[in-house]
């Protein structure tokens, strides 16, 4: 029995919750949980003391002291590699040599296993281009001898040699702060997997901040994202639909400073801000941000005219222009605003923050994004697609136009972490400033929103149990017990969850419409718990699914861990028990 397995045991023994045994050990329940769900391990004096608590002997090898070895990838220089790491690939049945990203030899021995799966899974018969340019798509790999002197992936990722851990952010991946963000190695490893070739058509009905819409650009295919909530398609857009020339974005940039301190010196003129209430910045002619709940407690007077300035510039603009300066802006917000960065959910903190300089936050990133796009067309020069052949639906899944039969590889994950409702609500402060751009006030969210244990709370909608038809899964774990009278806000919870799977019906009926015969689906989706039971989330989807005609493939099991972005959500861990990589094949006509 592993560590993690021996952990649970002796908890249910004696019946410890992780908060009774991190009380013993000394330290915070979300380390026993991720003791338990191996994504960490005790330090030696920690597995000393449970030793001392009766736990039994904990090798050294399971301790945190073995899981991060420091070794270094070396090129040709093999030897070094640890044991287990693969060192080649079997592409139009030949094999060749290639070194692996340094993350992959130096990282956390327990995603070994997973890097070893996407790397099989990017092995072909038959490549969808010359062996040269598929070298060159491949993910998690640095070169491959006779073939590539670098990959495109490890050109823009720059990873160090002594890197143990992958970066999610390349190229414009890190714009935007996202919560359950795709890994972009997984969506890369995917499109190889699919093989998908130059102008395919990729499809993310769940898009988010856009991850597989950047690397299907980036590979040269083009990709149609549906996205319901205005921010995160904005998001999207500009992520993946960066021109072929920074040129006029460049020009742009230069004009902020400009535009800016006219603006300012024209509005502040001989007097202090402080002499400035937060009501004269609204009422400025020019500003476009209307007054909101708190305002003045969400935003220092500098920080709301600041703001208000770069809004009024972005309204002068259209077309990606202004969603480069609208995505600038709200990526700069929790910088801007006094957001309490610990909690998700958008709170305001005690604190003010002070001196905050919209300008130089702005304009930093700004820079920091063209020289994000420079790199991208230099390390994808001879892969990459045009910024046309990337289209943003911003509305339901349920009630998009993609004509039958038109896509060739969907690649997606619905809302299964976090309540879709947070995603508006995390970027609170943004949907408050770009509102004349935006137009969507968050606390009016729709019964489109898949996926929210809060959408419906206000509303009468029941759920339509019409998963129960095709999923058996489905009918046994909500028997009797679950649904024999429980506390409301279980009832309420239950209900959500049911809602979301009677949407995953007609989920499934659209991608098998939508999808080419033999057209490849990638569906990532966690397990979370409902009261005491793990839901199961994958048994159940591969039921609805297969019944549509969406044949399961292979379900890859691996928690994605760093499909955040910028922040650790703790609670992410606790909530969602299980991950899956689940892969289907259209096998309808
Ligand atoms: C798990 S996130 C996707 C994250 C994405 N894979 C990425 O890398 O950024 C799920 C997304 O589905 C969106 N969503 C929820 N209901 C939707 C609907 N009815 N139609 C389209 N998108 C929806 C949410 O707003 C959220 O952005």
């Amino acid at each position: 029995m592993n560590l993690s397995q021996r952990l649970q045991e002796f908890r249910d023994d004696r019946n410890l919750s992780p908060e009774d045994l991190a009380v013993l050990v000394g330290v915070k329940p979300i380390n026993i949980i991720k003791w338990e769900n191996g994504t960490s391990f005790p330090s030696i004096s920690l597995a000393n003391k449970l030793e001392l608590m009766g736990f039994g002997k904990i090798e050294l090898t399971e301790t945190k002291q073995a899981s991060t070895p420091r070794l270094t990838v070396a090129k040709n220089d093999h030897h070094q590699l640890r044991d287990g790491v693969r060192e080649d690939i079997e592409l139009n049945r030949e094999r060749y040599e290639f070194d692996p990203m340094p993350y992959v030899v130096n990282g956390p021995e327990n995603q070994l296993k997973f890097f070893e799966t996407l790397y099989g899974l990017q092995e072909h018969n038959e490549l969808p281009c010359s062996p040269e340019l598929y070298s060159r798509r491949l993910s998690l790999v640095a070169n491959v001898s006779d073939l590539c002197e670098k990959t495109a992936q490890f050109d823009l990722e720059s990873p160090k040699r002594d890197a143990k851990h992958w970066n999610p952010n390349y190229g414009s991946h890190g714009w935007h702060r996202y919560i359950g963000r795709f890994p972009p190695q997984l969506v890369r490893a995917l499109l190889n997997h699919f093989k998908a070739r130059a102008g395919d058509v990729i499809c993310d009905p769940f898009s988010g901040s856009g991850t597989t819409l950047v690397e299907s650009r980036l590979l040269g295919m083009k990709a149609i994202g549906i996205e319901v909530c205005p921010l995160s398609a904005l998001i999207s857009r500009t992520k993946s639909g960066f021109p072929l020339s920074t040129t006029k974005l460049e020009e742009l940039s230069a004009k902020v400073a400009q535009f800016y301190q006219r603006r300012w010196s024209d509005f502040v003129r001989e007097r202090e801000l402080a002499e400035i209430s937060h009501e004269e910045i609204l009422a400025r002619s020019g500003n476009s941000i209307p007054a909101f709940t708190n305002y003045e407690k969400w935003m220092s007077k500098e920080a709301l005219l600041g703001s208000s300035i770069i809004v009024e510039l972005a309204t002068t603009l259209d077309g990606y222009n202004r969603d480069f300066i609208c995505c600038a802006l709200s990526a700069c917000m929790r910088s801007i605003g006094n957001l309490d960065v610990d909690v998700v959910r958008a709170e305001y903190s005690k604190k003010p923050r002070q001196n905050v300089a919209v300008l130089k936050l702005v304009q930093r990133k700004l820079k920091s994004m063209l020289g994000d796009i420079n790199k991208m067309l230099r390390t994808h020069h001879d892969l990459m697609s045009e910024a046309d052949d990337i289209k943003v639906v911003q509305n339901s899944l349920l009630e998009a136009d993609i004509p039958d039969g038109s896509v060739d590889h969907i690649i997606t994950s619905p809302p299964y972490g976090i309540e879709s409702v947070s995603y508006i609500r995390t970027h609170l402060l943004s949907y408050r400033s770009l509102q004349p751009v935006l137009d969507y006030n968050p606390y009016t969210f729709d019964e489109k929103i898949i996926g929210s244990e809060y959408v419906k709370e206000t509303n009468s909608t029941v759920p339509t149990w019409d998963a129960a038809s095709y999923s058996p899964t489905f009918v046994k774990f909500f028997d009797q017990e679950m649904i024999d009278e429980k506390s409301k806000k279980f009832v309420h919870r239950r209900d959500m969850t049911v809602n979301f799977f009677d949407d995953m019906v007609k989920v499934a009926q659209r991608f098998q419409k939508w999808l080419r015969p033999n057209g490849r689906l990638a569906f990532v989706v966690g397990n979370k718990r409902l009261g005491e039971k793990i839901i199961p989330t994958d048994r159940i989807i591969t039921e609805i699914f297969e019944f549509f005609g969406l044949r399961l493939d292979r379900s890859i099991e691996h928690k994605l861990k760093c499909n955040n972005s910028n922040s650790e959500v703790p609670w992410q861990d606790r909530i969602i028990q299980e991950e899956f990589v689940m892969l289907f094949t259209n096998t309808k006509k």
